[in-house]
Parts: structure tokens; C-alpha cells; sequence
């Protein structure tokens, strides 16, 4: 058949927040991980779409292993950035370390899409996307086209429509 065309991805965001949890879900499941595990640097995956072909660079989102981010900013050309929509407190620490990342000069100025995350949709105190929207000031983000999902990475909702939404603004 027809090859795919290969993009990168980052995968971004806090520690806890459910990275990793999500990739698992987008392999196929032949190919999924039954125990996760927080990540230590970071892991390289890979799911295919309908088109394109994923390769994920799943960050870790420990605060010691966050320097490693930027490395990897130059070969991404779409991120995923995900938020643990319980985590009230830790709110404010996602959006510094998103405004950093929209700031840095690997990323300011291009045109690279944004798929957010609002996960754990499940949990009882979760806030909605929109208000995880709000929090981030996502509406300041003007130069890049971006979308919020809410999501339950465990099992699997709302993961579809976020990777089409990627998958439309690459094609
Ligand atoms: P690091 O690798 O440390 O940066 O974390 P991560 O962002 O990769 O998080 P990971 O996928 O390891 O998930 C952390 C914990 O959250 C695990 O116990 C997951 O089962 C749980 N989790 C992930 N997504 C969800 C969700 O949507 N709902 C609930 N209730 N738990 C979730
Ligand atoms: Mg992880």
C-alpha cells in the first residue's frame, strides 16, 4: 500500500498527568503495555492513523527530567500537551510550564499544532475542559492552530476525536 507519511510528536506535560497512558491506548493493542510506569527521560512509540505515521517522543513530566523537553523541540512537528484535570493544585505548574514551552525559540514561531488534553474527565473533582481551558489562557494562543479534548486515558474516551483533530491539521 500507499507508505504514511511519518510525523513526530512530543508528548508533553506534567508528571501524573497520563502521557503515557494515552500513547498506550493509541497502539494497536497487540502492541500495548498492560503495566504503566512513570517514565524515566523519555520513550519512544509509535501509532499509525488512517494517513499519517506517529512517532511519539513521550516525555516524562518529572520536574528533574523537564530540562530534556527542549531538546526535542526542533525535531517535533505537533505536540501533545496534557493536563491531569483533577490536579486543582498543580494547575498553575502546567501553565508555567506551557508558557515556557510557547516561549522558547524552537517553538515561538511556528505554525505547530497544539492537541490538548484535559485528562482524567472521569474523576469526581476533574474540572471541565473549558475551565481548563480558562486556567491555561489557551484563547492567547493566536500564531498556532490548538484544540482541548477532554479525556479518560484509561479507557480510551475522547482520544479519538483529539488524534483526528491532529490528524487534519498535518495533512
Ligand atoms: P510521567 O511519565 O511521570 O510524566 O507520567 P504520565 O503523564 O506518563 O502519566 P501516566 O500515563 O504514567 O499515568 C499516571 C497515573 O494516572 C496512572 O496511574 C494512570 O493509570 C492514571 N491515569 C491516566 N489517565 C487517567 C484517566 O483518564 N483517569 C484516571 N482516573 N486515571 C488516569
Ligand atoms: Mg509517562
Amino acid at each position: 500500500g500507499l507508505k504514511k507519511k511519518e510525523v513526530n510528536v512530543l508528548c508533553l506535560g506534567l508528571d501524573n498527568s497520563g502521557k503515557t497512558t494515552i500513547i498506550n491506548q493509541l497502539k494497536p493493542s497487540n502492541a500495548q503495555a498492560q503495566d504503566i510506569v512513570p517514565t524515566i527521560g523519555f520513550s519512544i512509540e509509535k501509532f499509525k492513523t488512517s494517513s499519517l505515521s506517529f512517532t511519539v517522543f513521550d516525555m516524562s513530566g518529572q520536574g528533574r527530567y523537564r530540562n530534556l523537553w527542549e531538546h526535542y523541540y526542533k525535531e517535533g512537528q505537533a505536540i501533545i500537551f496534557v493536563i491531569d484535570s483533577s490536579d486543582k493544585l498543580r494547575m498553575v505548574v502546567a501553565k508555567e510550564e506551557l508558557d515556557t514551552l510557547l516561549n522558547h525559540p524552537d517553538i515561538k514561531h511556528r505554525r505547530i499544532p497544539i492537541l490538548f488534553f484535559a485528562n482524567k474527565m472521569d474523576l469526581r473533582d476533574a474540572l471541565s475542559s473549558v475551565k481548563v481551558s480558562q486556567l491555561l489562557c489557551l484563547e492567547n494562543i493566536k500564531d498556532k492552530p490548538w484544540q482541548i479534548c477532554a479525556s479518560n486515558a484509561v479507557q480510551g474516551e475522547g482520544l479519538q476525536e483529539g488524534v483526528d483533530w491532529l490528524q487534519d491539521q498535518i495533512r
